[in-house]
C-alpha cells in the first residue's frame, strides 16, 4: 500500500548555511507579526462580516464578494485563528455569521460543485466544530464531504478537480492543489467511523504521488487519468508557466498536502516524499528566501509569489512536526521556515496604517490569466498567520 517513489531524485538542501541565521527571530519577534496580523485584520471586521474578500486584492486592496468563491473560508479561517490567540469573543463573532453563511452554501448548494469544498469547509466549519462543538458546522462539513467524494472515479483513483462529471473532455482531471482538499474526508471518517472517506482520500493521495510528481521532485499543476480505463494520460499546467516547469504555489501545495496526509495515514512514504519536495522548493528560492511564482525562475524581473512562500513554511513546519528529534533534516526545515517567515514579516507585509486591507503583498493568483498578479491573495494571508500560529503555540489544526 505504501507509495513507490523511490526512484524520485533527492537533491538534498544545498547550501544549508544560508538558512542558519535566524537568531533574531524569537518569540517576541514572531509575537510582533501575529500583533501586526491582528491590527490588519481589526481594520477589516466590519466590511468583512457579512461579506467575504476577493480572493486577490485589487491594487492592493481586497473588495467585499458574497460567499460563492472558492477563497472564502481563509477569511473565516483567519477569525478563528485570531480567536484562538486572543481569546476574544469578538473574532468569534463575526466567525459564527460567516459560518451560518458557510450552512447556507452548501445547503443551497450554492457554487461548490469543485473539489474546493475542502479548503472551505475545513477552515470554516471544521474548525468552528473543532473549537467550539458547532454540531450545525460539524453537519455541514460533512455535507460538503459527502459532495467531494461524488467526484471520485473508482478505476482512475482520483477526485475530479473542477468541471462537469459528465463532460468527457473534463473528466479525469486532477491537480495537485487537491492535497489540501482531502484532509475533510479524512476528518469526516474520524467523526462518523465510516471508512468510505478516508478510503477515497488515501486512494487520491497516492495517484498524486505517482502521477503528479516527477522524477525530479517537482510537480506537474495537472495531470489528466482515464476515468473509463483508470490509466495515467499526461500532465499539463494550468497556472503555471509551462506544463513542464513548476509552479511555485503547486510545489508549495505538494509541500503541505502530503505530510496532512500523513498525519491521518502514518504512511511514513509520504514524508520521505514531501522531504524531496521541500529540497526541490528550496534550492531554487531568492536570496530573500521568497520564491518566485514558477520556479523556474529564481532571479529577474519576475514577480514573487509571497503565498506559495507562506504555504511551504506550514507544511515544513508540519513536516518537521512529525519527524524525530535525531533526524538530521529537522533542523533544516525549521531554520529555513524562520527565514522564509522573517524575510515575509520584514518585506512582503503591508503597512499597518494604510489603504491595503491584505496582509502579505506581492502574491500572484494567476500569471496567465491576468489575475492578481503582484497583489495580496487571501491565502497568503492565512497561510502566513497559520504558520505564525504553529510558531507559537502547539497548534490543533482545522486541516
Ligand atoms: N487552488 C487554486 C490556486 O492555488 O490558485
Amino acid at each position: 500500500m505504501k507509495v513507490k517513489k523511490e526512484s524520485i531524485v533527492d537533491e538534498g538542501i544545498r547550501n544549508r548555511e544560508r538558512f542558519y541565521k535566524n537568531d533574531h527571530v524569537n518569540q517576541a519577534y514572531i509575537k510582533r507579526a501575529i500583533h501586526h496580523v491582528l491590527m490588519k485584520i481589526d481594520q477589516s471586521l466590519d466590511v468583512f462580516t457579512h461579506q467575504f474578500p476577493d480572493c486577490a486584492s485589487t491594487n492592493g486592496v481586497y473588495q467585499p464578494i458574497d460567499n460563492i468563491e472558492w477563497t472564502t473560508s481563509f477569511w473565516t479561517g483567519m477569525l478563528w485563528l485570531s480567536y484562538e490567540v486572543t481569546g476574544d469573543e469578538k473574532y468569534r463573532r463575526v466567525a459564527e455569521i460567516q459560518v451560518d453563511s458557510f450552512i447556507e452554501r452548501i445547503e443551497k448548494e450554492i457554487e461548490v460543485n469543485h473539489h474546493d469544498v475542502g479548503f472551505l469547509y475545513s477552515l470554516s466549519c471544521v474548525s468552528a466544530y473543532k473549537l467550539t462543538g458547532n454540531e450545525r458546522a460539524r453537519d455541514a462539513a460533512l455535507k460538503a464531504a459527502d459532495l467531494l467524494i461524488k467526484r471520485f472515479y473508482d478505476k482512475a483513483g482520483i477526485l475530479q478537480a473542477w468541471g462537469d462529471l459528465n463532460n468527457p473532455k473534463q473528466q479525469g482531471r486532477m491537480i495537485i492543489d487537491c492535497n489540501m482538499n482531502i484532509p475533510l474526508l479524512y476528518w469526516a471518517t474520524e467523526v462518523t467511523g465510516d471508512r468510505k472517506y478516508r478510503d477515497i482520500a488515501i486512494s487520491h493521495v497516492r495517484q498524486a504521488a505517482s502521477y503528479i510528481v516527477r522524477e525530479d521532485a517537482s510537480t506537474f499543476h495537472t495531470f489528466y487519468m482515464d476515468p473509463e480505463s483508470g490509466k495515467p494520460l499526461y500532465g499539463n499546467t494550468h497556472q503555471g508557466y509551462a506544463d513542464d516547469s513548476c509552479w511555485a504555489r503547486g510545489q508549495a501545495w505538494g509541500i503541505y498536502g502530503f505530510p496532512l496526509s500523513y498525519h491521518y495515514t502514518k504512511d511514513t512514504s509520504l514524508i520521505g516524499l514531501t522531504k524531496k519536495l521541500s529540497h526541490y522548493f528550496l534550492n531554487r528560492l531568492p536570496e530573500d528566501h521568497v520564491c518566485y511564482w514558477d520556479l523556474t525562475f529564481t532571479s529577474g524581473q519576475e514577480e514573487r509569489d509571497s503565498s506559495a512562500a507562506a504555504i511551504a513554511v506550514c507544511g515544513l513546519l508540519e513536516m518537521s512536526r512529525h519527524l524525530p528529534l535525531t533526524d538530521p533534516k529537522k533542523r533544516d526545515y525549521e531554520e529555513a521556515s524562520l527565514s522564509i517567515i522573517s524575510s515575509l514579516f520584514e518585506h512582503y507585509t503591508t503597512a499597518i496604517e494604510g489603504e491595503e486591507n491584505g496582509i502579505l503583498k506581492h502574491a500572484v493568483y494567476y500569471k496567465g490569466g491576468n489575475m492578481g498578479v503582484d497583489e495580496s491573495c487571501i491565502w497568503g494571508d492565512y497561510f502566513y498567520f497559520e504558520a505564525l500560529v504553529r510558531l507559537v503555540k502547539d497548534w490543533e489544526m482545522y486541516w
